[in-house]
């Protein structure tokens, strides 16, 4: 058993919330906290598409919003038959928050890939460029 099947079974669990009418493309995330504690996410979308959050940043909004800090890897899973990363606007988040962390990468067929934020956000900007 991997150090992250439970991350990943969380992830899988989050993903069935997910609200996502528009794309039908279900996302879920799953974020370890030092503490031990995890917290998952799902897509929640809106009819104004722009306003629609992936399920990396729901799950570390929840956990930050609780007062976790501290992470050590971030799980996502959907639906296909490659892995899906983080897009853009994620990686700002996760590296925000969780740094230089494992991202676990797997789909429902039970493939998964784990990619380092370093390798995925490459140049970041952060604290460090203030
Ligand atoms: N999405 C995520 O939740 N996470 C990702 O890593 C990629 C994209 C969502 C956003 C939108 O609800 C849907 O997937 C299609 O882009």
């Amino acid at each position: 058993m991997s150090d992250y099947d439970h991350l990943i079974t969380i992830a899988k669990q989050s993903r069935e919330n997910a609200h996502a009418p528009y794309s039908n493309f279900r996302v879920g995330a799953a974020l370890r906290a030092a503490s031990g504690r995890v917290f998952g996410g799902c897509n929640v979308e809106n009819a104004t598409y722009g306003l629609s959050l992936c399920a990396e940043r729901t799950a570390i909004f929840k956990a930050i919003s609780e007062g976790e800090r501290g992470f050590d890897a971030i799980s996502v899973v959907t639906d296909t038959d490659g892995l899906t990363p983080p897009c853009g606007a994620c990686r700002q988040l996760i590296w925000e928050f969780c740094g230089d962390v494992p991202v676990v990468l797997s789909n429902l067929k039970g493939k998964t890939e784990v990619l380092r934020m370093r390798d995925l956000f490459p140049k970041p900007f952060d604290a460090s460029n203030l």
